[in-house]
C-alpha cells in the first residue's frame, strides 16, 4: 500500500543536525520544495541584494538575522507558485516571534519534526562540513566525501567550508540555538504538532525515521 505524508512541515533542529541533508531527499520523494532560510540569506549574499547586505554580519557571527527580515523573505516565497501544494520549511522559524507570525500570516504547518543529535556529533559534523560553491551541496570529509578532493560531485564545482563552521562560530550557533530556537520544541509540543526523531547514525535511517514521523 502507498503511503501518504505530510506536505506542510517544519524540519527543526540543532545547526549541523542533518536539516539540509535530508531535505534533498524528502523533496525528491514528496515532490515539494525545501525552503531553507539559510540558503536564502547565502544566495542574497552571493546577488550583493540590500538584504544579503544587512544579513552578512549576523551570519558570520553566528548571531540570528532580524526577525522583521527572515518574515518578509519567507512570505514572499512562500507565494510562489512551487510552495502551494506544501513545503518543508529548514531553518524558519527559529524565534518563537518568527512561529507566532506564521500564524498571524496563516502559514499552515501539519507537522514538526525535531531532529535530535548529541552535542559531540553536531560539532564534528560542522567542522567536517564542506560545501559546492556552484550548486550548494553539501558534504563532510568523513561521512559524505566528495570522490575527488575539493571537487563537487554533482556539478564539480569547487568546493569550501562556511565561514561560520569555524569552532568559535559553531560554539556561538549552538548557544543561541538552546536560547533562542529550542523553546520552539515546547511550543509546537503543547499544539499536537511535534514528532522528535533521532537525527543519530546513519542517514539513510534519519530519513526512515523522518518519513514515520511524516505518515498520515
Ligand atoms: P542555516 O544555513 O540554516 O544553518 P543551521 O541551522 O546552522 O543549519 P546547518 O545548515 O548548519 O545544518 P543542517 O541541520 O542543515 O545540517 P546539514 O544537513 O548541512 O543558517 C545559517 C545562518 O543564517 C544562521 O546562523 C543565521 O545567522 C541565519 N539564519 C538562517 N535562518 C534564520 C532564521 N530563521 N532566523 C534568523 N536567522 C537565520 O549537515 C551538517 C553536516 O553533517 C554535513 O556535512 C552532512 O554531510 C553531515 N551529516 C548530516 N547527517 C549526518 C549523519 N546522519 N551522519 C553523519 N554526518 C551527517
Amino acid at each position: 500500500m502507498a503511503m501518504s505524508y505530510t506536505r506542510k512541515l517544519i524540519l527543526l533542529g540543532p545547526p549541523g543536525a542533518g536539516k539540509g541533508t535530508q531535505s534533498e531527499r524528502l523533496v525528491e520523494q514528496l515532490g515539494i520544495p525545501q525552503i531553507s532560510t539559510g540558503d536564502l540569506l547565502r544566495a542574497n549574499r552571493k546577488a550583493g541584494t540590500k538584504l544579503g547586505k544587512k544579513a552578512q554580519g549576523y551570519m558570520d557571527a553566528g548571531e540570528l538575522v532580524p526577525d522583521d527580515l527572515i518574515i518578509a523573505m519567507v512570505k514572499e516565497r512562500l507565494a510562489q507558485t512551487d510552495a502551494q501544494r506544501g513545503y518543508i520549511l529548514d531553518g524558519f522559524p527559529r524565534t518563537t516571534a518568527q512561529a507566532e507570525a506564521m500564524v498571524e500570516n496563516d502559514i499552515v504547518v501539519e507537522r514538526v519534526v525535531n531532529l535530535e543529535v548529541p552535542k559531540e556529533a553536531l560539532v564534528e559534523r560542522l567542522s567536517g562540513r564542506r560545501i559546492c560553491r556552484e550548486c550548494g551541496a553539501s558534504f563532510h570529509v568523513a561521512f559524505k566525501p566528495t570522490r575527488k578532493e575539493g571537487v563537487c560531485d554533482r556539478c564539480e564545482g569547487e568546493t569550501y567550508q562556511r565561514a561560520d563552521d569555524s569552532p568559535a562560530v559553531i560554539e556561538n550557533r549552538l548557544d543561541n540555538f538552546a536560547a533562542q530556537t529550542a523553546p520552539l520544541i515546547a511550543f509546537y509540543g503543547e499544539r499536537g504538532l511535534l514528532q522528535n526523531v533521532s537525527g543519530e547514525g546513519e542517514m539513510s535511517d534519519v530519513y526512515q525515521g523522518i518519513l514515520d514521523a511524516l505518515t498520515v
